[in-house]
């Protein structure tokens, strides 16, 4: 029996990480065999596409979301696909949706991105944390300055727009990611556990 392939996407600081860590608790609790994973990997290729991030490497627009997608290809390859084969549900933490969003905020033509995405396997279920910029930053501990505020905050309003059209067109479940980690939990929890007809048939179980 294949698994099942969800994933979280949003702003950075939308509450990505621990909402994935606490939907894969809650699914192991109801009993079912999880794996957490996310994008870039620590791998080799997602490595290099951090540096990138951090300025640690200098490389092209283009180049750089290719690099992404490299680690993706190779993600899937070795991580995601083994463990749907074995029946595991994987949860991830982001996935080409941020290619999507973030490449087309870098000005990267969008067609050209879907081109180089639209092959990679579609999530069974794909879940958006939405949030407003502003908020998502102020979950920051330390604040930046107010001018690297502002470009954040302009370029990050950009993502949100692209992630929400994405949202539609890869029909991405919208979550309000605003509120108490617990909260933004239940609202998750609700909608996994319906997709995944837990309570009722039980057939992800171990
Ligand atoms: N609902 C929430 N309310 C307040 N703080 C939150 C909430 N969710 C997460 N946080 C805090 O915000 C910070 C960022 O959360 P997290 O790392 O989960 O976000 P992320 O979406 O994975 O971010 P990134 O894209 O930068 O990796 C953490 O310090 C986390 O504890
Ligand atoms: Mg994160």
């Amino acid at each position: 029996m294949t698994g099942k392939f969800i994933v979280i996407e949003g702003l950075d600081n939308a509450g990505k990480a621990t909402q994935s860590a606490l939907l894969s608790e809650h699914l192991r609790a109801s009993g079912l065999k999880v794996i957490l994973t996310k994008e870039p990997t620590n791998g080799i290729l997602g490595g290099m596409s951090k540096a990138a991030l951090n300025k640690e490497l200098t490389i092209s627009g283009k180049a750089l979301q290719l690099l992404f997608c490299a680690d993706r290809a190779h993600h899937l390859e070795t991580e995601i696909e083994p463990a749907m084969n074995k029946g595991f549900i994987v949860v991830c933490d982001r996935y080409f949706f941020s290619t999507l969003a973030y490449g087309f905020a870098s000005n990267i033509n969008y067609k050209w991105l879907r081109s180089v995405n639209i092959s990679f396997r579609k999530p069974d279920l794909g879940l958006y944390l939405d949030i407003d910029p502003k908020t998502a930053f102020l979950r920051l501990p330390k604040q930046e300055s107010t001018l690297q505020l502002f470009d954040n905050l302009q370029k990050l309003s950009k993502v949100r727009q692209a992630y929400l059209s994405i949202s539609k067109e890869f029909h991405l479940k919208k979550i309000d990611a605003n509120g108490s980690i617990e909260e933004v939990s239940q609202r998750i929890n609700k909608i996994v556990d319906k997709f995944l007809n837990i309570n009722g048939n039980k057939s992800y179980a171990n």
